[in-house]
């Protein structure tokens, strides 16, 4: 099974303030949704409740330590191993974030999406964990994109992890 980060972040790896996301990128949530409909979503429930529903067409699936935690059309987990159980049959899963999923999930990640935003974000609390370039390869890379309705431009990077 293809575990992958979808995430975008800031030139310091920054990806949210306060609860949200930091910025307005009307076309890379576009992005976000066209590649995960139809699969498998991972999040923590700090992400959860900044989104506040399941998203729709996808199976989504929380993790929280909370054992009593429910939400309608949502999978609860309370342990990053349970995906493999629940996800045996799947191809390819994303990981949607927010940094302590991203962290959890790092070291058993094979493909990572990321787009890179051309802006420094002030007083950001949550940040995409540090990865090591030389075990990723970049095999697609978009050239600047930035919309109408997108704050700034942005790039999105797709890597796969290299065999050791
Ligand atoms: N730019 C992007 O691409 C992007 C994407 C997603 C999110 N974000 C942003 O990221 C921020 C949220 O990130 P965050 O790190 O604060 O929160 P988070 O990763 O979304 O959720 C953290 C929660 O997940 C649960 N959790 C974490 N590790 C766990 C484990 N090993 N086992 C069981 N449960 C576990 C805990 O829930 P309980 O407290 O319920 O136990 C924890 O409080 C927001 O600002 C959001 O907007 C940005």
């Amino acid at each position: 099974m293809e575990i992958t980060l979808i995430a975008a972040f800031d030139k310091n790896q920054a990806i949210g303030k306060q609860g949200d996301l930091p910025w307005h990128l009307s076309s890379d949530l576009k992005h976000f949704k066209k590649i995960t409909t139809g699969s498998t979503i991972v999040m923590g429930r700090k992400t959860f409740d900044s989104i506040g529903k399941a998203l729709p067409n996808r199976k989504n699936i929380v993790l929280t330590r909370n054992k009593d935690w429910q939400k309608e059309g949502v999978i609860t987990i309370n342990d990053p191993s349970e995906i493999n159980s629940i996800c045996i049959n799947e191809n390819e899963i994303f990981i949607i974030g927010g940094a302590e999923i991203y962290k959890a999930f790092l070291k058993i990640a094979t493909k990572m999406i990321l787009s890179f935003v051309e802006t420094e974000v002030n007083s950001a609390d949550a940040f995409f964990p540090e990865f090591d370039k030389e075990c990723w390869e970049i095999i697609d890379s978009t050239k600047n994109i930035k919309e109408e309705n997108d704050d700034f431009t942005y790039r999105i990077k797709t890597f796969i992890k290299l065999a050791k």
